[in-house]
């Protein structure tokens, strides 16, 4: 049995007193939810937000995370200054680190191994361009973003993969359930041929792009979709409560 898995990524929005005012909004609603439910703000507001979620079971995740434990990076933040403001999980290979920063699978595979031997969950995103799209590569993209990017990563215990097509970020343009189901199940058999059928089944394979309160429960009905990772509607209470609830018919 998976747990539906649901998690809000703030990207960059939100200062840290905005960010603590929705975390505490968030608390007070969904407390009593048996789902496993996430919410990753900016850097700057991690140490604000985790206040706000101390002893509530809400896990503070972290949106990207430095290849080094520490050194001349300029600019990044290492997984020892993550654990240290207390995250849970981090994002890794986001579409928008992938295509706006040019991070690539190796980079991203890095930054997974490094995250994992350091204990933190990581949701690792995969998912094809419009372009990958309309000339029949989705499974191949997938397949060589999960193969590289879990490379040399013994066990699947502390991941997430997250599927969101490009083409359906922020856009308003979701995949249908179909659609991502079909991928989401191209995606477990793939993790049965490269780890094995236990692992597979356990797996949490969230979806993302324009998910909101209309589709959450037509996506998470499906066989395969045990999750959402959810950007715009994450970003006020009145969305991201009812995506969280979507078996509640609200
Ligand atoms: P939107 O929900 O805004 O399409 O963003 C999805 C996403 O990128 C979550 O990581």
């Amino acid at each position: 049995m998976r747990t539906p898995y649901i998690a809000g990524n703030w990207k960059m929005h939100k200062t840290a007193s905005e960010a603590e005012a929705l975390a505490r909004d968030l608390v007070r609603s969904l407390d009593r939810e048996a789902k496993k439910v996430m919410i990753a703000p900016a850097f700057t507001a991690l140490g604000a937000v985790k206040r706000c979620l101390e002893g509530s079971h809400i896990l503070l995740g972290a949106q990207n995370m430095g290849p080094e434990e520490q050194g001349a990076h300029t600019g990044e933040v290492s997984v020892l200054m993550l654990k240290d403001l207390g995250v849970e999980v981090v994002i890794l290979g986001h579409s928008e680190r992938r295509h706006k920063y040019g991070e690539g699978d190796e980079l991203i595979n890095q930054k997974v191994k490094l995250a994992v031997s350091h204990g933190l969950d990581v949701v690792l995103c995969v998912g094809e361009t419009l372009e990958q799209r309309d000339s029949g590569t989705t499974t191949g993209i997938v397949e060589e973003q999960l193969r590289r990017g879990l490379n040399g990563l013994g066990a699947l215990a502390q991941v997430t993969i997250a599927y969101e097509p490009v083409w359906a970020i922020g856009t308003g343009k979701t995949a249908t359930a179909k659609d991502a189901d079909d991928t989401h199940r191209f995606i477990r058999e793939l993790l049965a041929r490269l780890y094995n059928q236990k692992e597979a089944e356990e797996m949490i394979i969230q979806y993302g792009g324009s998910v909101k309160p209309n589709n959450a429960a037509e996506l998470m009905a499906m066989e395969n979709i045990d999750g959402l990772l959810v950007g715009g509607a994450s970003l006020t209470a009145d969305s991201f409560v009812p995506i969280v609830r979507y078996d509640a018919g609200s």
